[in-house]
Parts: C-alpha cells; sequence; structure tokens
C-alpha cells in the first residue's frame, strides 16, 4: 500500500530520511515543513517533493497519512501529539522524549486517536542486530548471563562547528547515543528491571577547536560521564559506559556474555556490521553470516540513512508487528532517564515501564 508521508523539521538529519526511503517506492514524501519555510523548500527542491510549508498545512492535509518527525528533541512530544491529533501515524527522531512525563503524554494521544507512533532508533532492525538476535535465539552463546555496552566518546567540540546542544538537557552522551547502545541491548537481552548508576561532569566548559566553529567556548549543564548497572528482567546483568569525556580508548561497543560463549557487535548506530561470535570450544571468533538483508554498504554514509523504521511502522498500519514502537521507545527513554536519576538519588532506580522484545525480521 502506497503511503503519502510529511516530513516535519528539515534540519541536519532530513536528506538522509529522504535518501533512504528511496529504498521504499510505496513511502511516497509528498510534504516538506519547517518553521524555516525556506529550509523546507530547499529540501523540496533537492528531492523533487511536490511540496512545502508549514506543519499546520501538513497536518491539515487530509492525504498525508504518515507525518516523519524530525524537530529538536525537546519539540518531539507537542509536536508529535498535534500530529496524532489530526489523525496521523507518526515516526519520530529519537529521542522518543525528553522527560517521562512527555514520553506519557505521548503514549496517551497514541492510545486516543486512530494512528500509531513509532520512533527512532531502528537500527537494531538492521542485519546486524537481527543477527546478534539471531544467535541469542538459537542459543549460540548459551543462556546469557551479562553484557557491556560502551558509549566510546565523541568529542564533538573538536569537529562540530556548534556542539552547544550536545552539552545541555536532552543531550549528553547518554540521550544522545544511548538510544541506539540500550535499543540493540532491549533487542538481544529483554526489557530492563532495575537502573543503578553514577554519572557527572567532565568538565564545565568546554573549548571549541572545531575549525568552522562559531563559538569559542560552551558551558556543559549535563552530565558527560555516566557509568550504570542494568539489572535485565531475564536476570543478565549489563555494564554500561556512556561517555563524552573519553580521548581515546580500546573498549568494544556492546558485548554479550553467555554460559556458552561471547558475542560481539557492531557499532549499533549503524545497520549492518560484523557480528562475532566465540564459542568456548572455538579457537578463534567466527563472523556470523546475516541473517537478514544488508541495509547498505557497510562503511559507506548509507549506514546513517534512514528509512528502515518508517516501513516497519508501514507494515504495522497493514496488520504486521511493530518493532521500533512506542512502547519499545518509551522503555529506552525510561532506562536513560534513570540513569542520571540513579546517580542522583545515589540510588537502584526500578523501572516501570514495560516492554517486549520486537518480533525478529528473520524466520524463526
Ligand atoms: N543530526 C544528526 O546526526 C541526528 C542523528 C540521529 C538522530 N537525530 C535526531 O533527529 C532530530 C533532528 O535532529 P537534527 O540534527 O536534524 O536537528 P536540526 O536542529 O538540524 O533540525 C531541526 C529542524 O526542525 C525545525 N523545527 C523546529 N521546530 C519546528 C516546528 N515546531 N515545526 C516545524 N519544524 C520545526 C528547525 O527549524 C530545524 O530545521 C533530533 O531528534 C535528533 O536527536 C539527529
Amino acid at each position: 500500500m502506497t503511503h503519502n508521508i510529511g516530513i516535519v523539521g528539515a534540519g541536519n538529519i532530513s536528506a538522509r530520511y529522504m535518501q533512504g526511503l528511496q529504498k521504499y517506492p510505496e513511502l511516497k514524501v509528498n510534504y516538506i515543513a519547517d518553521i524555516d519555510h525556506a529550509r523546507a523548500a530547499t529540501l523540496a527542491s533537492e528531492f523533487a517533493v511536490p511540496r512545502s510549508g508549514s506543519a499546520d498545512a501538513l497536518l491539515a492535509d487530509d492525504s498525508i497519512d504518515i507525518v516523519i518527525n524530525l524537530t529538536p528533541p525537546n519539540l518531539h512530544a507537542r509536536t508529535v501529539i498535534q500530529a496524532l491529533e489530526a489523525g496521523k501515524s507518526v515516526y519520530v527522531e529519537k529521542p522518543l522524549a525528553t522527560t517521562r512525563e512527555d514520553g506519557l503524554l505521548m503514549l496517551k494521544a497514541e492510545r486516543e486517536n486512530p494512528g500509531i507512533l513509532g520512533s527512532a532508533p531502528d537500527t537494531f532492525l538492521g542485519s546486524a542486530g537481527q543477527t546478534a538476535r539471531h544467535a541469542i535465539d538459537s542459543g549460540y552463546i548459551g543462556t546469557p548471563i551479562g553484557a557491556s555496552a560502551f558509549v566510546r566518546s565523541s568529542r564533538a567540540e573538536t569537529w562540530h562547528p556548534s556542539p552547544g546542544f550536545l552539552f545541555q538537557q536532552g543531550g549528553g552522551p547518554v540521550m544522545d547515543m544511548g538510544p541506539y547502545y540500550i535499543a540493540a541491548l532491549v533487542n538481544c537481552l529483554g526489557p530492563i528491571r532495575r537502573v543503578s548508576a553514577d554519572a557527572r561532569i567532565g568538565s564545565e566548559t568546554r573549548i571549541v577547536t572545531a575549525p568552522d566553529r562559531t563559538v569559542d567556548e560552551i558551558p556543559v549543564t549535563v552530565n558527560t560521564h555516566a557509568s550504570a548497572v542494568f539489572s535485565f528482567a531475564s536476570g543478565a546483568i549489563g555494564t554500561v559506559l556512556m561517555s563524552f569525556d573519553i580521548w581515546d580508548t580500546t573498549l568494544p561497543r556492546i558485548e554479550i556474555y553467555g554460559t556458552e560463549g561471547t558475542l560481539s557487535l557492531n557499532d549499533p548506530n549503524t545497520f549492518d556490521g560484523d557480528v562475532r561470535l566465540k564459542r568456548r570450544e572455538h579457537g578463534e571468533w567466527q563472523v556470523l553470516e546475516p541473517v537478514t538483508p544488508l541495509f547498505g554498504t557497510v562503511g559507506t554514509p548509507e549506514q546513517h540513512r534512514r528509512g528502515l523504521g518508517v516501513n516497519d511502522l508501514a507494515g504495522a498500519l497493514a496488520g504486521g508487528p511493530h518493532r521500533a514502537s512506542s512502547s519499545f521507545a518509551f522503555h529506552v527513554l525510561d532506562a536513560m532517564l534513570a540513569i542520571d536519576e540513579a546517580a542522583a538519588a545515589k540510588q537502584t532506580i526500578l523501572l516501570e515501564s514495560r516492554t517486549e522484545r520486537p518480533a525478529p525480521l528473520f524466520n524463526s
């Protein structure tokens, strides 16, 4: 079935949606909206999208059935709820919201309106996430005991011209990169039950050294170094480090440890890449064959294009499973917020949200 899509927010990531969605001929972008109408018009003309303008005009257009929301995180709740109330289904970029209250209001709006709500990240739907999930479900590592996940820093002030937003509320390594890592863990290991953590600001200011910088120094008002322990409902224990304060490291991205072996995952901010297995009887690591088709060529910008999650939402509208769903994204948000809360309270936080492991894309 063909879907008519409207994009709200023609900023940095929007072109990657336009490029990625070209893989899906039944997903047609017909409208681009932005408070900056000129920016919307430029993107529309670059990708031959017939119309552009305001979000209000987009929402009033009955021919549009799916809205892709690419506004900044602190605007997700308001703009997503407006779209749901206008009768649209919505796919929103990560994080779902920046507070639990906003996230709950979004879930309520979804329940009370005809459309459905999906959310990034969708990278766990790529061939690597699915191959890792298949390995776990097939018992290749036996029973999972533990996992480690390391957001290994990006010293964004060395390359981003105006990185201030990354160091304020709604930013930081947990909210910015955490969604990819936590979604990958929950896809493999199921929901998280408890979170304990400590976290701190690495330094109060950052000197911006990016060659094309628009600012020389930025204040840091969000924790930039967090260590957490995730206790999964399954009994597995996750060791999680999320930092913007590491100059260099040899840490892996994600590993999962089972009674029979170890699984080593690729960068969860990409769709495809090597998933490696070492069972106890193996002398060497073994690269697993991908169990689903690749989204794009490994090591190229294709890995940062978007669209798989929107296609998943379209499948759910046709009656299929909804994998990158609002309840999954809310659970990821719940866990991220719990890291700061556990650190501030010096207490373990019990997560109230529940989610299921998303249905796999491979034939099980
Ligand atoms: N840039 C990235 O590399 C990247 C990667 C992954 C995810 N994301 C996520 O994508 C989302 C957007 O990020 P970005 O980097 O493209 O941000 P951006 O600031 O470059 O773009 C946001 C756009 O939204 C527009 N906007 C703001 N309020 C609006 C409103 N009420 N109605 C219509 N348009 C409005 C702004 O004018 C701007 O053009 C965020 O949730 C972010 O976390 C970004």
